[in-house]
């Protein structure tokens, strides 16, 4: 799919959609574990991240990179890091989570690759993130679930390396898509009346 428009060129100004709000207003993530098969096929992985990428980037620095990881990656992965919790002393927990790790058919690691720079690195840590969150409303508009996650390897030196994650990078999160497996159910929201302020 392309939707090339040539650079400096206009594009399209919002309007009402009702679709894109009606989707909004009911977004929940899957639970990782329930994400299965069908998933993403190539194209729809590479549109997935070209519209994930179409995320607000301070100064262009492009702070973040992609690694796409299929079934056999993840689960050859997920057996080191057990055995790097078990080396670790870590709690069950630790073995228990990953299988969030291996369960979908598709999952975008997006590393922030934030560095010391012209605009701050807080900004393009966000950035990483808006990226995360645009490629799950991708993998929905493709009619995906999806779900972010992190987890303790996220934070672990050892743990990230294993995903060859370098130093001074950092995990922003996994993103592992698919179809669920079942509805996932509504859950609390939080007060916007409580949260905002409103000035004239
Ligand atoms: C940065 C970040 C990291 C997250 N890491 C985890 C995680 O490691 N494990 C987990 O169960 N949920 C994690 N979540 C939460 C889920 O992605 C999801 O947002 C949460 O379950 C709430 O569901 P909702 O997205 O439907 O509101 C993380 C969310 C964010 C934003």
């Amino acid at each position: 799919m392309t939707d090339a428009v040539p650079l400096g060129a206009p594009l399209p100004l919002p309007t009402p959609s009702a679709e894109l709000r009606a989707r909004l207003a009911v977004r929940r993530s899957a639970p990782a574990q329930a994400l299965t098969v069908p998933g993403p096929d190539r194209d729809a992985i590479k549109d997935i991240l070209t519209l994930g990428a179409r995320s607000p980037d301070h100064g262009k620095m492009t702070p973040w990179r992609f690694v796409v990881m299929g079934p056999e990656s993840r689960a050859e992965i997920a057996e080191q890091l057990a055995a790097l919790a078990v080396a670790k002393g870590l709690p069950g927990k630790a073995l228990a989570v990953l299988a969030k790790l291996t369960a979908a058919p598709v999952s975008i690691l997006v590393v922030s690759t934030a560095r010391p720079g012209p605009k701050p690195v807080w900004e393009q840590e966000l950035s990483a993130g808006a990226v995360c969150m645009n490629l799950e409303h991708a993998a929905s508009a493709y009619g995906f679930s999806s779900c972010w996650i992190t987890d303790w390897y996220s934070y672990d030196a050892e743990g990230a390396a294993l995903f060859r994650v370098a130093e001074g990078e950092r995990i922003a999160g996994f993103i592992h898509i698919g179809t669920a497996a079942e509805a996932p159910l509504e859950r609390e929201r939080p007060d916007i009346a409580a949260l905002t302020r409103y000035q004239p």
